[in-house]
């Protein structure tokens, strides 16, 4: 039986892509879930009967607190709370976009300090909880257009390192999960390469294991995660060189 059966879980950012995929899976194995983001007809086609819908968008704190007080009374209180909400969007550093930049800020990031300030309290008070944070392998290092997105997630995953450490011995499990390239809406307009890229479902299952295994850190797929974790090794000259020869054909 899989170690995610019975389990209570709140995925947020699950109306579509990752998010979305997740929750079936969770539910294939199981769980019982609950599913938000701000599109309500989407999320109640994604729950299909069979998890529990609750919008809400994670930029509002009033409204995630009330999300957070709603899903407890529909699955109990959450064993696992899952953030996959997240935008991207290329930035043209020639043509610096504030606003573009402050949306990034506001969703990846202070949308994840909204969820884990509605839902870290009551773990750490029980004593038991996970909380699983869903960034990306291109917070490893500075890419080109990400400069924005980068940025969040770079700092999810530094949060999440620096929470770990925070709550150890005290019952609360993080998990940082960097995915590599997944074909969702969040990647569906990007015009460059994307190597290794997976299906959602594929990503899904990744998730899953890698929970079940306990991991701290799921990094998939493989080629990609061996791949950046060398780069990150990489002295930063060498970095933009080999960054610039990759990305001048499609770069702005
Ligand atoms: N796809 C990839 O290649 C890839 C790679 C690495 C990491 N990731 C990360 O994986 C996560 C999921 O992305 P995805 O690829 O699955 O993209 P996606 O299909 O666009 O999913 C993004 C989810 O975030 C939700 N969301 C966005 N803004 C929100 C807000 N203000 N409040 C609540 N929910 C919000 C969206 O729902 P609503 O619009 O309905 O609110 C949607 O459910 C993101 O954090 C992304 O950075 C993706």
């Amino acid at each position: 039986m899989s170690a995610l059966a019975g389990r209570a879980v709140w995925v947020i950012g699950a109306s579509s892509g990752i998010g979305a995929a997740l929750a079936a899976e969770l539910v294939v194995r199981g769980a019982r879930v609950a599913i938000s983001a701000r599109r309500a007809d989407q999320l109640k086609d994604v729950a299909d009967d069979q998890m529990f819908a609750v919008p809400l968008d994670v930029t509002d704190r009033i409204a995630v607190d009330a999300a957070a007080k709603e899903v407890a009374g529909l699955i109990g209180a959450p064993d696992l709370v899952v953030f996959s909400a997240g935008v991207w969007e290329q930035l043209d550093a020639a043509a610096w976009d504030r606003d573009l930049f402050a949306r990034h800020i506001e969703v990846n990031l202070l949308g994840l300090n909204n969820v884990l300030g509605a839902v870290l309290p009551p773990m750490l008070e029980r004593g038991r909880g996970g909380f699983v944070g869903v960034s990306s392998v291109a917070g490893y290092r500075g890419l080109a257009g990400a400069e924005a997105y980068g940025a969040t997630k770079a700092a999810q995953i530094n949060l999440l390192e620096a929470l770990r450490i925070a709550v150890a011995g005290r019952g609360v499990d993080v998990v940082t999960v960097c995915p590599g390239f997944v074909k969702t809406e969040l990647t569906a307009g990007n015009s460059f390469p994307m190597p290794f890229i997976i299906e959602a479902d594929q990503a899904a299952r990744a998730i899953c294991d890698g929970l079940e295994r306990g991991r701290a850190e799921i990094v998939f797929p493989l080629p990609m995660a061996v791949l950046m974790k060398i780069a990150r090794l990489l002295p930063v000259r060498l970095w933009a060189t080999a960054m610039q020869r990759v990305s001048r054909p499609t770069a702005r």
